[in-house]
């Protein structure tokens, strides 16, 4: 199988995630904060290291302001509604979020009146500074912005953004879905208040886990309620972190799985995961670009952008055109509608949806040399019928 759905969970996973799963579910399983006992303070140590990991790799100076989550749709969703909304209160955007971003927005605009305005980048992923800047006013309580889009693979411009944001003393909320693990982020140089990431795509963790980093100035109202191992004698969620956003027992095995991802991201370097990522795009886009039949969408070719690529095939439905990769030649790509539909929206395939091709670092040019005749003779197939 050739698998090229890594924007949706990076897959395979490299040695050492699925021995540490197996580790923690085998030798430690306990509840890690939960207990005194050495078992309990196993999984508390792993899952500390694997937020010191994280605090690191992002630059972040104190590890108990990473929250774990099941993913970074549950990261987003903390942030959005954790605020405490007024009515006319106004949050900045873009048209490409991701719906975890869009949707709780639409919830807060419609629950709390808050307003929302959704700046369009241009397919370069490309904003107009000056049209951020001219948005802000005294109500502005967030901007919320996409790193990359996870449909065209558009980098949009998080540290310019970020600068103005911290200008007008705005928090700043990154989603660095698509891009934590490829590309470098560091809280404080990027001006970000607010990032939230998942485990299972580029930071090659398992399924279940994802995080959020909340800069000490923001207090949020705590998403979920419950038991922390701490102050419980109290009927109030402790004010201390990571303890305040994380209720109920965490996914140890997950946890101990990512940290063995975290450490392979490390020691491979994310400059040299983004030189290879990049190099199986361009081939791809250099390759694609030759077949008449192809559209591609997203950015110009000399333009950089993340190892996503959108494409349709003239005269072919796209899921049709996925399920025949799948079937026929054994590539896994993801076809449709991706979440995002004001994405699609302006990229124009809010009829059509997309096939999308992503890649991970275990990818290989020989593996895009079969994806090129697989298509070729998908684009034959269409021409001829
Ligand atoms: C840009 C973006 N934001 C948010 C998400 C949601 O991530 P998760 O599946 O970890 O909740 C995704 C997932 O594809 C994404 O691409």
């Amino acid at each position: 199988m050739i698998y090229f759905d890594n924007a949706a969970s990076t897959w395979p996973k490299p040695e050492g995630v699925g021995e540490a799963m197996l580790e923690a579910v085998k030798e430690y399983g306990a509840n890690p904060g939960r207990g005194g006992h050495q078992l309990s303070l196993k999984a508390s140590r792993v899952v500390f290291q694997t937020r010191a990991a994280l605090a690191k790799l992002f630059g972040i100076k104190d590890p108990t302001n990473i929250v774990f989550f099941s993913n970074a749709t549950v990261a987003l969703n903390q942030v959005i509604k954790g605020f405490r909304w007024q009515e006319g209160d106004h949050v900045i955007s873009t048209t490409y979020e991701h719906n975890s971003v869009r949707r709780p927005l639409e919830f807060i605009h419609r629950e709390y009146g808050v307003q929302v305005s959704y700046i369009e980048p241009d397919h370069n992923g490309h904003i107009p500074l000056d049209e951020v800047e001219k948005l802000i006013h005294s109500k502005t309580k967030l901007i919320v912005c996409t790193h990359v889009s996870n449909l065209t693979g558009s980098i949009l411009p998080v540290t310019e953004i970020g600068h103005l944001a911290k200008q007008h003393q705005v928090p700043f909320l990154v989603d660095a879905s698509q891009s934590a693990g490829s590309i470098p982020i560091h809280i404080s140089e990027m001006n970000i208040d607010l990032l939230a990431f998942p485990g299972h795509k580029g930071l090659y963790g398992p399924q279940g886990t994802g995080g959020l980093y909340i800069s000490p100035d923001i207090d949020l109202l705590p998403l979920v309620h419950g038991g922390t191992g701490s102050q419980s004698e109290s009927i109030d969620q402790p004010t201390v972190r990571p303890d305040r956003y994380e209720s109920g027992t965490v996914n140890t095995p997950g946890i101990a799985g990512w940290k063995a991802g975290l450490d392979f991201v490390m020691q491979e370097g994310i400059d040299t995961i983004w030189e290879h990522e990049r190099s199986l795009t361009q081939y791809a886009l250099q390759e694609l670009k030759k077949i008449e039949q192809v559209i591609i969408y997203g950015p110009d070719e000399e333009v950089e952008r993340a190892p996503v690529i959108p494409i349709n095939i003239k005269g072919m439905d796209a899921q049709e055109c996925s399920f025949i990769l799948d079937q026929h030649f054994g590539i896994a790509t993801r076809a449709g509608m991706h979440c995002t539909p004001l994405g699609h929206q302006a990229i124009q395939t809010i009829e059509s949806g997309a096939v999308r091709i992503s890649f991970g670092y275990f990818n290989t040019l020989e593996e895009i040399d079969q994806l090129i005749v697989a298509v070729k003779e998908i684009s034959k197939s269409v021409a001829t019928t």
